[in-house]
Formats: C-alpha cells, sequence, structure tokens
C-alpha cells in the first residue's frame, strides 16, 4: 500500500520559532541556534530575496504568475549576516525599503510558498534539523517539530526595536508593523497564527539570555 501521509521532521531536530514582525524571534532562534550548536534559517530572508529578485528583473511583485515563473529560477544562500541572491550580494538590500514594502505581496502568493517551504524541508533534513525562523514553520513547514515557540511582543516594543536597528519615527513604524500584521494574518494561504502545540513567549522587556533559558527548560 502505498503511504500518503506527508510527515515532515518527525525524526528531525526541529525548532520552530514563528511570530510576527519584530517580536524579537531572529535574536531568539540565533541565541538558541548558538547555544544547542544547531544551524539557523531566516525563512523572512528567503521571501526577501523573491522580492529582491523580482524588482532586479522589473517583474511587478503583484503580478501573481510573474512572479510564480520566476520564484524556482531564483539562486539564493540565506546564511546570518549574508544573503545572496543570483549571485549578487542582496544582504542589505533585502532589508531596505522597496523590498519591506512589497514582502508581503510576494508571501501571499501560493506559488512561491510552495517553492519556498520545499527548500525549507530540504535544508532542515540535510541537516537533520536546526533552528528555523518565520511565519508558518510549526503550522506548515514542520508541523512535527520537536519545539514550536511563538514569540510575540506588544506593537509599541517592536516598533521601539525596528526604530532602534534602522531609525524612523515610532508611531510610522508602529502602524506600518500593525499593517504587515494584518497583511500577514489574513493572507489566505498560511497565515500567521500560533500553531498546535506551541508555547508564546511575550518578549517585550525581557533579557533574550532569560528567553533562551526558558526555551532550554521546555526542551529538557
Ligand atoms: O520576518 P521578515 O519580516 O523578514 O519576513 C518578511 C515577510 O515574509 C513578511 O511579510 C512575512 C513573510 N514570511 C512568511 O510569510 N513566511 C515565513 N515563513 C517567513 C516570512
Amino acid at each position: 500500500m502505498v503511504n500518503t501521509t506527508v510527515s515532515v521532521g518527525e525524526d528531525l531536530f526541529v525548532i520552530a520559532i514563528d511570530g510576527p514582525a519584530g517580536a524579537g524571534k531572529s535574536t531568539v532562534a540565533r541565541a538558541l541556534a548558538d547555544r544547542l550548536g544547531l544551524e539557523y534559517l531566516d525563512t523572512g530572508a528567503m521571501y526577501r530575496a523573491i522580492t529582491f529578485a523580482a524588482l532586479a528583473k522589473d517583474v511587478s511583485v503583484y503580478d501573481v504568475d510573474a512572479v510564480a515563473a520566476l520564484s524556482p529560477h531564483v539562486e539564493m544562500t540565506v546564511e546570518p549576516g549574508s544573503v545572496t541572491v543570483d549571485g549578487v550580494d542582496a544582504t542589505a538590500a533585502i532589508r531596505g525599503r522597496d523590498v519591506t514594502e512589497r514582502v508581503s505581496a510576494v508571501a501571499a502568493n501560493s506559488a512561491v510558498r510552495a517553492d519556498l517551504v520545499a527548500r525549507q524541508r530540504q535544508w532542515g533534513v540535510e541537516r537533520g534539523g536546526g533552528v528555523i525562523e518565520g511565519r508558518d514553520i510549526g503550522t506548515v513547514v514542520f508541523p512535527d517539530a520537536r519545539l514550536k515557540i511563538y514569540v510575540t511582543a506588544t506593537p509599541r516594543v517592536r516598533a521601539e526595536r525596528r526604530v532602534g536597528e534602522i531609525g524612523g519615527d515610532v508611531d510610522d513604524v508602529e502602524s506600518a508593523i500593525v499593517e504587515r500584521d494584518r497583511l500577514d494574518s489574513t493572507r489566505s494561504d498560511s497565515p500567521l497564527r500560533e500553531a498546535d502545540g506551541s508555547h508564546t513567549i511575550d518578549t517585550s522587556g525581557r533579557a533574550v539570555a532569560d528567553i533562551v533559558e526558558q526555551i532550554m527548560e521546555m526542551l529538557r
């Protein structure tokens, strides 16, 4: 009999870190990966990489079919502190305004999601697991992850952190964050939500080391 059940990650040591923009996912995920000696994957950078490639090729991110056709041909390397797209260093550009303003449209494209989810699973399988950060890691990519964490913080705290990193007006950044949350959690394909069995951690006003310790305790 053919087994048609899709089971990804049951025998992998995947730690899924999901949550909204600016909640502190990257900081927590990197510190945790260091602590555990595991590799870390930032899947948001992959959606940004496709957005960067579309911009570079003059493809409108709102042209669903064109972006779907482009996605599988985009070569990317996503490593902590370095992202290349089709051989070009895109580390800074993927965090810039042009990409940030358009990435939600790319993340809502089902063909792009299918492409990137497959690449993310492959990344995990090749390494036997890792710390993987995104929006749908515990819900879609690795529903059998060893541990699922949903990281959150108040919109104000998230805006203050972003302003600390890249500057800007805190009220403007806060409304942009609220809008991106709305887009990410109301899209029809893989909306942002807490996975079944996930542990929610509010990082507002908390030290990274303390949060990592809390997660280590969950693993014990
Ligand atoms: O985490 P980030 O801000 O770099 O994510 C960029 C965009 O990609 C954001 O709109 C959410 C989306 N995203 C997603 O839909 N699924 C993921 N696994 C990661 C990010």
